[in-house]
């Protein structure tokens, strides 16, 4: 894209790059809550207050993930250059649109890890459709852990007690939401997308509309244009229920869960894994405290993640960068 200069150790290709990694990361709806200012030392992460998804996430929680998982691939695109990303959380007192400011500051060798990940951004979508039955092994399990605690979050992987009762606080949940006339209005508009949108899901992106016993693991996301069945492909019988959590709830905490979020994600399809999201569990503040019980009470819970061994789904459209990057205007 013209227009973009050198940041810091960043040569202007790099920057681009860096940008086409910060908004391949996941977001609510797909709605790319952020955009981006570049001066000759920092690339600023902002939220994008006029992309809010306001009933669904009214306190702007799930933009904060959004954008933390954004900020992971900035860090690791710059990493993956051999490049230090020197990142101020919350850099501004008083501006608190203003999420984060990256310095590649430094040169650095690349590591093993780095890549990996970085190499995963692209390749990384959200997977709705059934995976198969295996069972995802201890080892990886461990890896999944490490990943969110490596970005001081946590990850509780649930086992079987606990699957009967997070269904019914899935059920309830996705049930309230389906009674409130806001919501629905706010999910059809963001759902069931054609393939020109340049954002928002396209229903190419849904899976096939669940069966009753199946719905608590996927909330319908097809806009009415569900793909039809295949038989034989169920949903997994026991799925890998995993609930990021965050020791507090503040914006800066959800921003940082954003970012352990990604960094598991990343791990997930590194290691061959798909993944995706169960968030109506937690977008609805009653199922929420109950389910921050069921996890022991000592942490907030930020997402819940089903990870399985999938097939290939397509990716979802990004806005082109024109659109997110802002002039600098000093
Ligand atoms: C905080 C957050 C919550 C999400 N919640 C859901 C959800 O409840 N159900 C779902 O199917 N996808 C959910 N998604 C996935 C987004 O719809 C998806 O990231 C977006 O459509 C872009 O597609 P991609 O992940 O394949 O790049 C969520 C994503 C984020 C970051």
């Amino acid at each position: 894209m013209d227009g973009i200069r050198s940041v810091g150790f960043l040569t202007p290709e790099e920057v681009e790059q860096a940008l086409r990694a910060a908004t391949a990361a996941p977001s609510l709806c797909n709605s790319q809550p952020w955009w981006f200012r570049c001066t000759p030392t920092a690339i600023e992460l902002h939220a994008d207050a006029r992309r809010t998804v306001p009933v669904a996430d009214p306190e702007h929680r799930e933009l904060a993930l959004g954008c933390g998982a954004a900020l992971l691939n900035l860090r690791l695109a710059i990493r993956a250059v051999g490049v230090h990303p020197d990142v101020r959380l919350l850099p501004e007192h008083g501006r608190p649109d203003l999420l984060a400011a990256v310095r590649p500051a430094a040169r650095r060798p690349v590591t093993p890890s780095d890549r990996e990940l970085a190499e995963a951004i692209h390749r990384r979508h959200t997977n709705r459709r059934p995976f198969t039955a295996a069972a995802v092994p201890d080892p990886l399990r461990a890896r999944l852990r490490q990943a969110a605690e490596a970005e001081r979050a946590w990850l509780a992987v649930l086992d079987r007690t606990h699957y009967g009762r997070l269904q019914a606080l899935a059920r309830e949940a996705h049930q309230a939401q389906l009674e409130d006339p806001e919501f629905v209005a706010e999910w059809r508009h963001w759902t069931g997308r054609d393939d020109h949108a340049l954002d928002g899901v396209p229903a190419r992106a849904s899976g096939p509309r669940p069966e009753p016993q199946d719905e608590w693991v996927l909330r319908d996301y097809s806009g009415g244009t569900a793909s039809p069945r295949v038989p034989g492909k169920d949903f997994e019988p026991e799925p890998l229920i995993c609930v990021l959590g965050s020791f507090q709830d503040t914006p800066l905490a959800q921003l940082q869960a954003g970012v352990a979020m990604q960094h598991v994600l990343l791990t997930a399809t590194a290691s061959g894994l798909a993944s995706s999201f169960l968030s109506q569990v937690i977008e609805v503040p009653r199922t929420r405290r109950e389910l921050r019980s069921l996890i022991g009470g000592g942490l907030w819970p930020q997402t819940v993640l089903r990870i399985g061994y999938g097939s290939p789904v397509p990716p979802t459209p990004r806005r082109p960068l024109s659109d997110v990057l802002t002039p600098d205007a000093s």
